[in-house]
């Protein structure tokens, strides 16, 4: 059985895939056609933080894919109520999907552990997978093939920074994290990741003018991540020489595009002003969660024998991308 619970879970062809899928049915979204190929599909959202983009985009696309979300918070007793064990051998008999948003990484991977169910990572403290699958569908439709592309990740060396370091090592864009070196993503993930593609470029810099000189794309999230907000006052003065302001934006290409992935603390970590201005995708990167999770849902589908290859087909949805013309 399959789940997400980190971009390690995948491997290229099936990234390509997923992304394939997502691109597609966008444009058939686009044209009203929502084909209805998960009818009867329960997908169980488990939310241990908030949210607004995770957990309205995948109740959309369930919704749009002719099933149903189910929102399970704090009342239903998980963690609190029964065992883990119990909790999620007798979920996995009425939901077809879980989506989980949890505190601690292994929350997602206790629930995986008993494969009864495919658990997709919502965001742990560890990882973002469908942020990052989100995140390339976006860059790739701003700038076509990612290979040898840099992406300038500001700030943080979070969940989200984590997973689009892997999600860059896949496409083979050259990933740049730029911010202080207590908050650089650690050796042994960056070890990890090299293990896997030998060819990934993974730079750390606490010079903005390294990380950003020839970037196509520059990224950020929030100073203080969901669960740090004792260290706040800390962080946001050793972050301040790196907000995503003109200036910064400066060191890029002209024609740089920016990313976040939301919600932001404009002032913090990145301005209004370059918020607002025509290099900023923040609005359709935050569309795209929508998209890139019903590729995902559709292709869990397949892996679980749901849905075939001949299913997609029938509406025009084709699992390879096609030649550009
Ligand atoms: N980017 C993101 O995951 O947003 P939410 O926290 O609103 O889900
Ligand atoms: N790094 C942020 C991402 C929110 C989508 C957090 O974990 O709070």
């Amino acid at each position: 059985m399959r789940h997400l619970l980190t971009m390690m879970d995948l491997n290229r062809d099936e990234l390509e895939q997923i992304l394939v899928i997502a691109e597609q049915v966008k444009q058939l979204h686009a044209q009203g056609r929502r084909p209805a190929w998960l009818a009867r599909n329960v997908l169980a959202m488990l939310f241990e933080k908030p949210s607004l983009r995770t957990r309205v985009s995948f109740e959309a696309g369930i919704c749009h894919l002719g099933g149903t979300a189910m929102f399970l918070g704090q009342e239903v007793g998980w963690q609190s109520r029964e065992s883990t064990a119990d909790f999620i051998r007798v979920l996995a008999q009425y939901a077809d999907f879980v989506v989980c948003r949890a505190k601690h990484h292994r929350t997602v991977e206790e629930l995986a552990a008993f494969n009864v169910v495919p658990i997709i990572n919502g965001l742990t403290d560890a990882a973002h997978p469908c942020q990052a699958l989100a995140d390339l569908m976006t860059m790739r439709a701003a700038g076509g093939d990612l290979e040898d592309k840099i992406v300038a990740f500001v700030g943080d060396g979070n969940n989200v920074a984590r997973s689009l370091a892997v999600a860059c090592a896949m496409v083979g864009a050259r990933f740049h994290l730029v911010g202080p070196r207590k908050y650089f993503i650690p050796q042994e993930i960056v070890a990890r990741i090299r293990e896997r593609y030998q060819d990934a470029e993974i730079l750390q810099t606490e010079v903005p003018e390294t990380g950003l000189s020839g970037a196509d794309f520059i990224y950020t999230d929030v100073w203080t991540s969901m669960g740090q907000e004792a260290e706040s006052a800390r962080r946001r003065k050793d972050f301040a020489p790196y907000q995503v302001n003109r200036y910064l934006l400066e060191m890029a290409r002209p024609e740089c595009r920016v990313l976040h992935c939301l919600p932001a603390k404009r002032g913090e970590e990145i301005t209004d002003e370059v918020m607002e201005s025509p290099n900023s995708l923040v609005i359709e990167q935050a569309g795209n969660r929508m998209h890139a999770q019903k590729g995902l849902l559709l292709w869990l589908a397949m892996q679980e024998d749901k849905l075939t290859a001949a299913d997609l087909e029938r509406e025009g949805i084709h699992l390879k991308r096609p030649l550009a013309t």
